[in-house]
């Protein structure tokens, strides 16, 4: 796999911040990619309104979070072009020039279209806006006429529809686009801490930016093996929540020693967890070090030389769509 452009967006909804599931899932890749061809990472601020639209008085902060995150992993915005989606016009223009190739059929056989839908069953997402997402997503990425997309695998599909559509802008009016092909991580879904997939919306998350109190109070309740009612209750490790984030943060020897010491009860769960408190600990540590460097800088300042590159390569992409559509 050879990246030449490579685009990828995060979401500023709820409090903003990213936990571990969004490093593991896709954080991870947007740096390793940093050094591989010409990056794109933008803060994708109209795809939060898609669900947040009656609730908007958190997104500018959501944003800054979003941000420092980014920062705090050790993406370089003299590397990486790093921009804010609503500085970029070009995106709607787009957005709205594809709305009328785009077949409605696609967009509703979405899977997350449904889900979500009846998920976040207390907000109206019955909007066109909502229904748009996919598309939404689409145009951001190629835009800039990326390639790869580092994602989680929960975005597998909505890339698979962005191929779709530029197959069928391509044969309407000439080749334009490359079809963005998904770059995923070896490890698909982390826990939270009730042993659901890792989400913001569950409150069952670790945060990138939480502190060393905060982790101890998380991880010290969390949910494990319910075979081990009492401290000598064998286990089995693989059954556990708390296993599956030390063989993401632990290194070997402390894995095979958690793994056989739960099967015979001679481990206690707490001790257990202290272990991978304290190796989540050091495995953030770096992240919050480069926060505090960066705490202080206004978010316009980091976002300005972004936005400007990135609406640059979206003229540029926007002018020879109205040339082929003829408007
Ligand atoms: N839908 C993505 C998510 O929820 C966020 C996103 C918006 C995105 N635009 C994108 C991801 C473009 C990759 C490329 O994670
Ligand atoms: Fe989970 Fe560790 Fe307890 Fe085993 S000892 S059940 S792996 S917390």
């Amino acid at each position: 796999m050879n990246p030449r452009i490579i685009m990828s967006g995060i979401r500023p909804t709820g409090t903003g911040a990213a936990h571990l599931g969004h490093w593991e899932g896709a954080l991870k890749n947007w740096l390793k990619l940093q050094d591989m061809g010409a990056c794109y990472y933008s803060i994708v601020d109209w795809h939060a309104l898609t669900t947040e639209y009656q609730d908007v008085k958190n997104i500018q902060s959501s944003v800054r979070q979003i941000l420092l995150d980014l920062l705090a992993v050790g993406i370089d915005p003299e590397k990486s072009v790093v921009y804010l989606q609503s500085a970029v016009k070009e995106i709607s223009e787009l957005f709205l020039l594809l709305g009328m190739m785009t077949p409605l059929g696609w967009l509703e056989r979405v899977p997350t279209f449904k889900e979500q839908q009846a998920q976040l069953g207390d907000r109206d997402i019955n909007t066109f806006g909502f229904l748009g997402y996919p598309l939404l997503q689409t145009v951001d990425i190629i835009i800039m006429k990326a390639d790869t997309v580092p994602v989680g695998e929960d975005q597998v599909y909505h890339l698979e529809l962005a191929r779709e559509i530029v197959r069928r802008f391509n044969n309407l009016y000439g080749d334009c686009f490359p079809e963005p092909q998904p770059f995923l991580t070896p490890i698909p879904k982390l826990p939270g801490l009730d042993g659901r997939k890792m989400s913001k919306s569950y409150g069952n998350a670790i945060y990138l930016n939480d502190s060393t109190a905060v982790l101890e109070e998380k991880i010290r309740p969390m949910v494990t093996d319910v075979r081990r009612k009492r401290r000598s209750d064998p286990g089995v490790p693989e059954d556990c929540p708390v296993f599956t984030l030390h063989q993401a943060y632990s290194n070997s020897e402390e894995i095979a020693m958690v793994s056989a010491e739960c099967r015979t009860a001679g481990i206690g769960c707490l001790d257990c967890k202290k272990i991978l408190i304290r190796n989540i600990n050091a495995f953030l540590e770096p992240f919050r070090q480069r926060r505090s460097r960066y705490e202080k800088i206004a978010v316009a300042d980091i976002l300005e030389p972004g936005n400007r590159r990135a609406v640059e390569q979206a003229r540029r992409t926007v002018s020879q769509v109205r040339e082929l559509m003829n408007v």
